[in-house]
């Protein structure tokens, strides 16, 4: 009876699992998704701790107290994390994952050579494999989460022929692994610590080279490698919900990495190679050889606005970094109550990472209808008036449709030189993330409006109110 229910939890867990993942896809119904996975681990917990054990009792003092500590830690942490800070608050906790596997895979292999504990050839590859992926995933995410709180610049990590290192590295530790396996419980407890330390250190090597930028894409490739670490753990333990648990996690953050690569259309080997993106250099004059940037006042950029019928506004990295997200939705405001149609325009790639405009016009409560996708905005964007662009550049490149020797070209961009007009906030002409010229700031349609975009639209704010 027992056995049956435990098998039921799990079964149901399982169930939790994937409709709460799905859940999450939509903002609309997201909370209650991570609501219901937090209910499927719930159970998983449950039942992992009733369930009777072979040759020792449950030890209910150490799992409680595990679980309080870590459950006050991560409340706290919750609470407290900026939403800006997020890919942090992801990648430690992915670290600390990749930690655990590394744990109980060692814990596991213990006994193999100091007691008489049996492993079939299959748990010990199993146990090495867990080593390596959850070794790699923890240092690789602690760094991650290093570069991302600018606590380490890449270049100081950086060794020449890095990824060269890299590989002899990772052809060691394989090396290793299978030595440890023909060695069987003949080998020695000392060659599995070594093996652990060059898979700590290949994840920090992994890492090192990987622009700074590029951290959200390596992010969502680690946590997918904590997903098989979690997996392979689930059949060192034998329990299915762990397995099930893991390869959900390895097969979204699989998905959201190469959806991630396409957006931006890069390969994953470029990403992991570095060598693109990061620049800021370029012209900081509005002149490009012939072409000539041309400028809009606040005052002519308040009339066309207020005497439009439809704008799209259309944010992107600078909004992230001028914080303009309240004032945006107060020009909204304005625009709305004096009848303009006002709608926001939201690439999959704009910012640097997955949701980050989402999550910025969310905290200025910007309703979510409002925000079209990279589809509907440029079915749109034909019958739009103005077009208003805070912050971005790469993901309204042209360059991306008619320029087949341009680095983004293919990269699918909102097209906003269909709009009527176009008027572009950003302080300088300096590139965005992909280091390259936008020729839609010398378009006939768009004028430029440079400045530092929260106070640009500070000073729109006025302009619109004196009106
Ligand atoms: P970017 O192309 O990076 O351009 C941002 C622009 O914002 C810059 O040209 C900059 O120009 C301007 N800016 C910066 N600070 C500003 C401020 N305070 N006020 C006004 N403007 C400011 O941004 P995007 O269009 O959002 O594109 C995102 C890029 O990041 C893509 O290339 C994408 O592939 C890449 N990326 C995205 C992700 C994810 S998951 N979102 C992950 C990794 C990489 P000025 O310096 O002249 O002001």
């Amino acid at each position: 009876m027992l056995t049956f229910a435990i098998n039921l939890s799990y079964l149901l867990g399982a169930v939790l699992f994937v409709v709460g993942l799905r859940m999450l896809g939509s903002p609309d119904t997201a909370r209650k998704g991570n609501i219901l996975a937090g209910l499927g681990m719930m159970l998983a917990i449950i039942a992992t701790a009733v369930e009777p054990l072979d040759n020792s009792s449950n030890n209910y003092s150490w799992i409680i107290a595990g679980m309080g500590v870590g459950g006050v830690i991560g409340f706290i942490s919750a609470k407290k994390i900026q939403m800006t800070a997020m890919p942090q608050m992801v990648s430690i906790f992915n670290g600390l994952g990749g930690a655990c596997a590394v744990i109980l895979a060692f814990s596991e292999s213990l006994p193999y050579y100091t007691a008489d504990t049996v492993l079939n050839g299959g748990q010990l590859v199993i146990i090495l494999s867990t080593l390596l992926i959850g070794g790699v995933s923890f240092t690789g995410s602690i760094l991650a989460f290093a570069k991302l709180e600018g606590l380490v610049r890449d270049e100081k990590i950086t060794l020449p022929y890095h990824n060269i290192f890299n590989l002899v590295l990772l052809g060691i530790a394989i090396v290793l692994g299978a030595l440890i396996f023909m060695q069987g419980a003949d080998g020695s407890l000392m060659l599995v610590l070594i093996f652990t330390a060059l898979s700590l250190l290949y994840g920090f090597s992994f890492v090192a080279p990987i622009g700074g930028a590029d951290m959200p894409v390596v992010i969502s490739l680690l946590n997918s490698f904590t997903g098989l670490s979690a997996a392979a753990a689930g059949i060192i333990y034998d329990n299915q919900l762990m397995l099930v648990g893991g390869i959900l996690v390895g097969a979204s953050g699989t998905i959201l990495t190469v959806l991630m690569c396409n957006a931006m259309n890069r390969s994953l080997i470029n990403v992991l190679v570095g060598g693109f993106g990061g620049s800021s250099s370029g012209s900081t004059a509005a002149g490009s050889g012939d072409l000539v940037a041309r400028e809009v006042s606040l005052n002519d950029a308040s009339i066309q606005l207020n005497y439009s019928q439809s704008v799209m506004f259309v944010p992107g990295y600078g909004l992230a970094v001028a914080q303009a997200q309240k004032a945006i939705k107060e020009v909204d405001d304005i625009l709305e109550a004096n009848g303009v149609d006002v709608k926001y325009a939201i690439h999959p790639v704009a910012g640097r990472m997955p949701g980050h405009m989402n999550v910025l016009l969310a905290e200025a409560d910007v309703p979510y209808p409002k925000l079209l996708d990279l589809e509907d905005a440029n079915a749109a964007l034909p019958n739009t008036d103005i077009v208003v662009i805070v912050g971005a550049n790469d993901v309204v490149n042209p360059a991306a449709e008619t320029d087949p020797g341009s680095p983004i070209y293919g990269m699918p961009v909102l097209k906003v030189w269909e709009a009527k007009h176009v008027i572009v906030l950003k302080r300088s002409m300096k590139p965005g993330y992909a280091g390259i010229e936008n020729p839609l700031f010398f378009h006939e349609k768009t004028r430029m409006l440079f400045g530092d975009a929260k106070d640009s639209l500070q000073k729109l704010i006025t302009e619109l109110k004196n009106q």
